[in-house]
């Protein structure tokens, strides 16, 4: 038998309800606070991802699902390309391309597959699903002020108790900028080189090529010496510091709560200053539900001119894992069952089902051939609210007999007044 590949998985009904009701919702907050959708390609040139989101990040160096294009001739040049194991780093590609600062200020947002080659675990696969938004523009369109953060941290934190998410919690840091990693890293390497030889080998790599990267390990006997080493919020700069300051300061005045966490670096190279997390206790040991923050100065690093920007990817998988509980509201359930009953009644039976999805009722239809008990057996067990019963003397009378099968009661109806009926007990 084939199987889905590991780490990938079929969405299957009922849970896709829950999907498209978090999107439906996700994309009215959207519409709020005026997103607007970008769509681009799952796919793209390796490049943009080694550049982007940085050599030296475990994304990068571990999980890409990387392949070499050859061209349909021999002539044509192999390309390394890589299936998107993220969404900023094309996003800010399509902001170059088309040039998008002729707009002012670009707020979009996409829901869509992303790919890292992950151990799979509840919570974390292979191909999974983010809901992201990014806000870039020139800085004269207010793309650097500290008001962005704010505002869509607000975004988030609203989202999220919309859904009814409980008990989720705003981490909150800044990583600074190019201005004053320099320095942090100096102070970093420092710090690391009389402990570096006990930690393990991505970490000894990590302390010459990206010291900040060290604070991704996840090896446990890492942890203590990580624990002890400086953080950043010793080494922000003025401007940085003012920046963060101000975010916060906006944050208390809109009434959204937050925890400050000074060894929330992300696992992206792009960031710069705001960096976050939303966590969510009932997720175990996956509990990060979204990450975010600055990149201000990922435009240029991709050939681009200076486009401050920030943003955020939800991970819906995990999202909808926490709504799971409340899954039973969004239940898909047929408002009326049509059962035809004896040859030729099909026909009578497709006609009724068409003007009742005119009146927007949800039709579920039969067969001719079914016998009334096996008809009105299928309607229960699709929690359809009604049944409709279309023989040849309801037929020739007009007049159709509807189940309420949640009541149990039975009516005639002249066929006119069926759609109204029909929804009017919705
Ligand atoms: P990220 O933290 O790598 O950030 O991913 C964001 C979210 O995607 C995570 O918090 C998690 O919920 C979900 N996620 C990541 N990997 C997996 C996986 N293997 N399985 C299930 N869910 C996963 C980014 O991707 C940045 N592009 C976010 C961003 C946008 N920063 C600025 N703009």
């Amino acid at each position: 038998m084939i199987k889905a590949v590991r780490g990938t998985r079929d969405l299957l009904p009922p849970e896709t309800a829950l999907w498209n009701f978090v999107e439906a919702a996700v994309r009215d907050v959207f519409r709020a606070y005026n997103f607007q959708e970008i769509r681009t390609p799952i796919f793209e040139s390796t490049e943009l991802f080694a550049r982007g989101v940085g050599e030296d990040t475990d994304i990068v160096s571990k999980e890409m699902y990387t392949w070499e294009d050859r061209g349909r001739a021999e002539s044509d040049r192999g390309h390394s390309l890589t299936l998107r194991p993220e969404n900023t780093a094309g996003v800010v590609r399509a902001y170059i391309e088309h040039k998008l600062w002729d707009r002012g200020l670009s707020k979009l947002y996409y829901i869509g597959p992303q790919f890292r080659r992950e151990r799979p675990q509840k919570g974390r696969y292979r191909q999974f699903y983010q809901i992201g938004a990014e806000v870039i523009g020139p800085s004269t369109a207010g793309s650097e002020s500290p008001a962005r953060d704010a505002e869509l941290l607000e975004l988030l934190a609203t989202l999220l108790d919309r859904l009814g998410i409980k008990d989720w919690n705003l981490e909150l840091n800044s990583v600074g900028c190019a201005n004053d990693r320099a320095a942090y890293n100096q102070a970093l390497r420092k710090a690391l080189a009389p402990v570096v030889p006990q930690m393990c080998a991505d970490c000894q790599r990590r302390a010459v090529t990206n010291p900040l990267r060290v604070f991704d390990c996840k090896v446990p006997a890492d942890q203590p010496i990580i624990e002890k080493l400086p953080t950043i919020s010793q080494y922000l700069d003025e401007p940085c510091r003012k920046h963060f300051g101000e975010v916060q300061q906006i944050l208390q005045a809109v009434g959204v709560a937050f925890t400050l966490n000074e060894r929330l670096v992300r696992g992206l190279d792009y960031y710069t200053r705001t960096a976050f997390e939303f966590t969510q206790g009932a997720l175990g040991a996956q509990n990060a539900i979204l990450g975010g923050g600055r990149y201000d100065g990922l435009s240029e690093s991709l050939g681009g001119p200076a486009a401050p920007g920030i943003g955020f990817a939800i991970g819906e998988d995990r999202l909808v894992l926490a709504l799971s509980e409340s899954a039973e509201a969004v239940k898909h359930r047929p408002d009326v069952y049509i059962a035809p009953l004896g040859e030729g009644m099909n026909r009578e039976a497709g006609r009724l089902a068409r003007e009742l999805r005119r009146h927007d009722a949800i039709v579920e239809l039969g067969d001719e051939s079914f016998r009334l008990k096996k008809s009105l057996e299928t309607a229960s067990k699709l929690g359809s609210r009604f049944a409709l019963i279309v023989g040849e003397n309801e037929v020739k009378s007009g007049s159709f007999a509807l189940k309420n099968l949640e009541t149990g009661e039975q009516v005639s109806l002249p066929r006119e007044e069926l759609g109204r009926t029909i929804s009017q007990s919705k």
